[in-house]
C-alpha cells in the first residue's frame, strides 16, 4: 500500500472556513487576539459575546497551525496525566486540572448542541490501553489517581480489539468532532458580535506602555488595552519561553479499511505510542492512525515514521487505501501543564497560552476562558494552576536542566557534523545537508529539477536544521522551528527565513 506522495490533512482539506483581509492600515481596538488556530478563535469568541470590540489577527488562513493537522479527539484523558500531576502538583491542583478540561469539553459539547454546528460531533469513551508489563503498571498507578480525584473511569482487563491490549483504563463520555466546522461558527460568531478578523497578517513585536501596541511585519500598528498570544509559539521575544518549551513532532495515517470498528478512542499507555480513532467523511469510515513522536527534528527519517504507522495499521486492521497522511507539532512545558495567563511578570496587558502537549482541544477552551477572564479583569478558579510564572517555583528544574543540555548537545553536533553528501548526488524530489565549498547547507532537488539550496543554521538561535523528507521541510533539533524547503518561516521562535544560497 503506497503513502500518498504529498502530505494532506484530513481536516484542513474539507475545511469550509470563510476567508478575511489582511491587515492593511493602523488599527484601534480594545483586545488584539493573535492566532487563528482554536485557541485564539474561542477567546476572541468569548470577548465579543461580552459585547467588547476585539480584532483577531493571524499569520496565515484560520487554522493554518496545529490545530488544523490535529485528531481531535476532545477529551480531560490526556493520556497518563493524573498520577504524575498528583506527585508535582498535589491532589487539589490536579482535580483541578480534571475540572479545567472536564468543563472545556462541556462547553463545547453544549456550544455545538445549543447552536447545531455541523461539526460531526460523537460522544465516545476515551481509553488508555497498555499492550506490555510496563504499561500495565502506569495504567494501574493511573486508575488509582482517577479514584483519589473522583473521575469517573473504569478499568477492564481485556479488550475485544485486535490491539494485543493487556488491560485498559477509559473515561466516559468524552467526544471527537471536525473542527474545520467549529472554527467557522466562531469566526462567523466573531465578526456577528462586532469583531474584526484579519488573516495573513503576521505580528512581529509586541509594545509596553500605557496602552499596549503590536506591529506587524508589514509595519502596521494596532493599539488596544491588552493582547493575547494564542500563536502557539509566543510572537513576542521575552519571557524566556523557548527555554520553557520543546517542540514534538507527531505522524497521523487516514486508512480505509476492511475491519469493522466498534468505536472509541484509543491510546498507549506504553511505547510504542499508537492513537486509534475513527472518522466519518463523505458517509465512509476512515481509521485515523497516529504515533511516533519524537522531538522536532531529532527523528529518524520522516517517512520511516509513516512507514512504521502504516505496518501497524496493516498487521492490526488491514489497508484498502491510505488517504491521506501529515505531521506536526506541538509544545510541551516543562512540567506538562500549559502556560496560559500573563505572560511575564509585570505586563499584564500580555497574555499568552501555550504548551498543550498535544491536547489542545480541550486545552484551547480553558485557554479562551481563562484568557477572556484576565483580560475583563474577572476571577478565575484556574488561574494560578496554569499561571506562566509558576515557572519560578517550579521543582522540576531537572527537566530544564536536561532541555538546556539537549539545545546544546545539538547545537554543537549540528556544527561538527562531517557531511560527504554533494548537491549532485541529489535525485528528484530528495533533499539532504551537504558540504558545498567547505560549509554545511540544505540542498532539495525538487520534481521539476531545481535545487533549492539555504544556509541551513537555524534563524532563531543557531543551531543546525534537519532535513524531514516527509514534509519536505528543514527542521531545528533545539527549539522546534519549521522552514519550507526554500527557507520561509512555517514554525517559530524563528522569525527570519533561512539564508538562500
Ligand atoms: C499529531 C497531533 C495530533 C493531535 N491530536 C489532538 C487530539 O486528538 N486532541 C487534542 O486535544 N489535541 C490534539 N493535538 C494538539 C492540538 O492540535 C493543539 O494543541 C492545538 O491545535 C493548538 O491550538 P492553538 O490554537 O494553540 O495553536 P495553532 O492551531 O497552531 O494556532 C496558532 C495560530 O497562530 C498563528 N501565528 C503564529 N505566529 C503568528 C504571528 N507572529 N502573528 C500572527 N499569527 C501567528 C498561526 O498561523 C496559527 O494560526 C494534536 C497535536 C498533534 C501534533
Ligand atoms: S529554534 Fe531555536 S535555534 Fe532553532
Amino acid at each position: 500500500m503506497q503513502l500518498p506522495e504529498y502530505p494532506e490533512s484530513y481536516w484542513r482539506r474539507t475545511a469550509e472556513l470563510p476567508a478575511f483581509p489582511r491587515l492593511t492600515r493602523d488599527l484601534e481596538t480594545e483586545f488584539a487576539v493573535v492566532g487563528g488556530g482554536l485557541t485564539g478563535l474561542t477567546t476572541a469568541y468569548l470577548l465579543a459575546k461580552e459585547g467588547r470590540r476585539v480584532a483577531l489577527l493571524t499569520a496565515d488562513r484560520l487554522l493554518g497551525g496545529t490545530t488544523g493537522y490535529t485528531t481531535a479527539k476532545i477529551t480531560a484523558q490526556h493520556d497518563l496525566i493524573y498520577d504524575e500531576l498528583i506527585a508535582h502538583f498535589g491532589e487539589d491542583k490536579a482535580r483541578l486540572y480534571y475540572e479545567a478540561n472536564a468543563g472545556a469539553l462541556a462547553f463545547m459539547r453544549a456550544l455545538a448542541a445549543e447552536h447545531g454546528i455541523a461539526c460531526d460531533f460523537v460522544d465516545e469513551d476515551a481509553v488508555v490501553y497498555a499492550t506490555r508489563e510496563e504499561g500495565l503498571h502506569k495504567l494501574d498507578k493511573e486508575y488509582a489517581a482517577y479514584q483519589k480525584l473522583g473521575i469517573p473511569g473504569e478499568r477492564y482487563d481485556t479488550l475485544t480489539l485486535p490491539f494485543g491490549a493487556t488491560a485498559a483504563l477509559s473515561m466516559k463520555r468524552q467526544a471527537r468532532f471536525h473542527p474545520a466546522p467549529y472554527a467557522a461558527f466562531l469566526a462567523s460568531e466573531i465578526v456577528r458580535l462586532g469583531g474584526e478578523i484579519f488573516e495573513e497578517t503576521t505580528m512581529d513585536k509586541f509594545h509596553d506602555g500605557e496602552r499596549a501596541s503590536v506591529t506587524t511585519k508589514d509595519g502596521y500598528t494596532v493599539t488596544c488595552d491588552s493582547v493575547a498570544a494564542c500563536s502557539h509559539f509566543p510572537f513576542f521575544d521575552n519571557g524566556f519561553y523557548f527555554a520553557r518549551l520543546h517542540a514534538e513532532s507527531s505522524y497521523v495515517i487516514a486508512i480505509k479499511s476492511p475491519y469493522d470498528y466498534p468505536g472509541g478512542m484509543y491510546i498507549t499507555a506504553n511505547e510504542p505510542k499508537r492513537s486509534i480513532r475513527e472518522v466519518t467523511y463523505g458517509g465512509e469510515k476512515l481509521l485515523l492512525i497516529g504515533g511516533e513522536s519524537h522531538k522536532t527534528g531529532q527523528g529518524e527519517c520522516t517517512i520511516a515514521h509513516y512507514e512504521t504507522l502504516k505496518r501497524f495499521a496493516e498487521d492490526t486492521f488491514g489497508v484498502e487505501e491510505i488517504r491521506y497522511r501529515w505531521s506536526t507539532h506541538d509544545l510541551v512545558s516543562t512540567d506538562k501543564v500549559p502556560y496560559i495567563g500573563y505572560a511575564r511578570e509585570g505586563t499584564p496587558n500580555l497574555l499568552v497560552a501555550t504548551g498543550y502537549r498535544k491536547w489542545g482541544m480541550t486545552t484551547s477552551a480553558v485557554a479562551g476562558r481563562l484568557l477572556a477572564d484576565l483580560m475583563l479583569g474577572w476571577d478565575n478558579p484556574y488561574a494560578e494552576l496554569f499561571g506562566p510564572s509558576r515557572f519560578q517555583a517550579d521543582p522540576d528544574m531537572g527537566t530544564l536542566a536536561k532541555e538546556t543540555g539537549d539545545v546544546a548537545y545539538h547545537f554543537v553536533k549540528g556544527k561538527l557534523e562531517w557531511l560527504k553528501k554533494d548537491p549532485d548526488e541529489l535525485g528528484l524530489d530528495e533533499g539532504a545537508a551537504v558540504r558545498i565549498h567547505g560549509r554545511r547547507c540544505g540542498a532539495y532537488r525538487d520534481h521539476e529539477g531545481k535545487l533549492h539550496v539555504v544556509d541551513t543554521t537555524c534563524t532563531h538561535m543557531g543551531c543546525e536544521t534537519e532535513w524531514n523528507a516527509g514534509d519536505r521541510t528543514w527542521d531545528c533539533p533545539c527549539h522546534g522551528s519549521r522552514f519550507t524547503f526554500d527557507g520561509e518561516v512555517m514554525h517559530g521562535p524563528a522569525k527570519k527565513p533561512l539564508g538562500r544560497l
